[in-house]
């Protein structure tokens, strides 16, 4: 049984110091996540996960973080100084949990520690193995609901690759909904009022359901819709919910996403929905003013298809199929980006998953700032498109959008 006790504030030396006792009780400690920014503060990484491996018979600390393209690990010496130093170094979020519970602090705005405590047992894994520190229980019964594992709770040979594509994909989206919370551009979630997700394209509903069991696991209420144009897959999917007894928050529609029912959503997703339902995904985004938007694009024909008509000097490329190709995914992603940018919000393109597991790893991240657009990103905008005689179908999407 979870019991929450209420929060309490303290001082964070304090808090800190209550944390480092876990950390470097290595008898006990099973992991710690320390993730989002002090205010005026930087951190050197998005989020550092921690975990305790025996390595010839010794206990070390694992520490891993993702620079939004690879996870570096490194095991270091289990010594309580250099744990309070990077305790202190400018994290907001520090969860620790060991085998008889957790601690959680957050640290405010105005510098104080909230700090809530669970009651839970855990098991140590010491196992040091090459393999990632795992976000979701093989054993979890949406896996084996969707499909991924089976009736034991084993991972399916044949959805290793899906597995693991649903995992990098969470360890992009905590974090960036966490420092999207922490920075003031998404409300902090409540009960009452819940962080809404809305997956455009969501098919199978595999990080449909993974974004909903993961991110309630780490303590944030989410309700979440899932649109796909597929009646079987609504129906499929909701039945799922229904089996998990999740169906009160999560749920899905049949819809196409270019007129989707769903009125708003705090995060907007869109993976591998094909050609210009992308398009559709970032329009309905920026339309119902999404705070943030992960998109990982899938087929690019619309663009590939307007560059047939070119003008010179472009027919040195487009005359050889595969470099037009290529060409023409990176004109896609780079003018949705821009667009994106023009519409107010800040962008970065990352690679969410080796290319050895998916070709289509391409993400494209975005969170509202309202920032103003620059009169030179309209231009460099306006200039591409003229130069290569295109229109993207996403400008088509967004008349209001103002790029002269
Ligand atoms: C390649 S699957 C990706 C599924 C899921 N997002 C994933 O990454 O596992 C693309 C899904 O998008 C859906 N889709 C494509 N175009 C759509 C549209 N215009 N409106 C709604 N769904 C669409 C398809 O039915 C399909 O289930």
């Amino acid at each position: 049984m979870k019991l929450h006790s209420a929060l309490m504030s303290k001082l964070p030396a304090d808090a800190f110091s209550e944390a480092v006792s876990h950390i470097v009780d290595t008898g006990t400690f099973v992991r710690a996540v320390l993730s989002g920014r002090r205010r005026n503060m930087q951190t050197e990484f998005e989020r550092i996960d921690i975990r305790p491996v025996s390595i010839k018979g010794e206990i070390k600390l694992q520490m891993s973080h993702n620079d939004g393209r690879v996870t570096t690990t490194k095991n270091i010496d289990s010594n309580p100084q250099a744990i309070h130093e990077l305790l202190e170094s400018g994290y907001a979020n520090i969860l620790v949990e060991h085998t008889s519970g957790a601690v959680s602090i957050r640290i405010t705005k105005s510098g104080d520690a909230l700090v809530s405590y669970e009651s839970k047992a855990r098991e140590q894994n010491l196992d040091h193995d090459k393999k990632k520190h795992r976000l979701l229980e093989p054993a979890d019964p949406f896996l084996s609901e969707v499909g991924i594992a089976d009736h034991k709770g084993m991972i399916k040979a044949s959805k290793q690759d899906k597995y693991l594509q649903v995992e990098e994909f969470l360890r992009l989206l905590a974090p960036t909904v966490e420092a999207a919370i922490n920075a003031g551009q998404i409300t902090r979630p409540s009960n009452a009022k819940p962080l809404t997700i809305v997956d455009l394209g969501c098919g199978h509903a595999y990080l449909t359901f993974a974004a909903h069991q993961y991110l309630r696991s780490i303590g944030l209420p989410v309700h979440v819709i899932g649109i796909d144009i597929r009646t079987a897959s609504r129906d499929r999917n909701n039945q799922i919910a229904h089996n998990l007894g999740i169906n009160d928050t999560i749920t899905f529609r049949a819809e196409e996403i270019a007129s989707t029912t769903a009125e708003a959503a705090d995060v907007a997703i869109a993976l591998h929905a094909c050609d210009t339902a992308t398009d559709d995904a970032i329009a309905w985004a920026i339309t119902s003013k999404a705070k943030l938007m992960l998109i990982a694009p899938c087929c690019h024909h619309d663009i590939q298809r307007q560059m047939n008509e070119s003008p010179e000097p472009w027919g040195a490329l487009t005359k050889f199929g595969l470099l037009k190709e290529r060409l023409g995914d990176l004109l896609t992603d780079s003018l949705r980006a821009q667009l994106i940018r023009i519409a107010g919000y800040r962008v970065d393109v990352i690679e969410f998953i080796g290319g050895e597991h998916t070709p289509r790893n391409t993400m494209i991240r975005a969170v509202k700032t309202d920032a103003k657009p620059e009169a030179i990103d309209i231009q460099r905008y306006r200039d591409i498109c003229a130069q290569w005689g295109i229109t993207p179908a996403l400008e088509k999407k967004l008349p209001t959008l103002n790029i002269g």
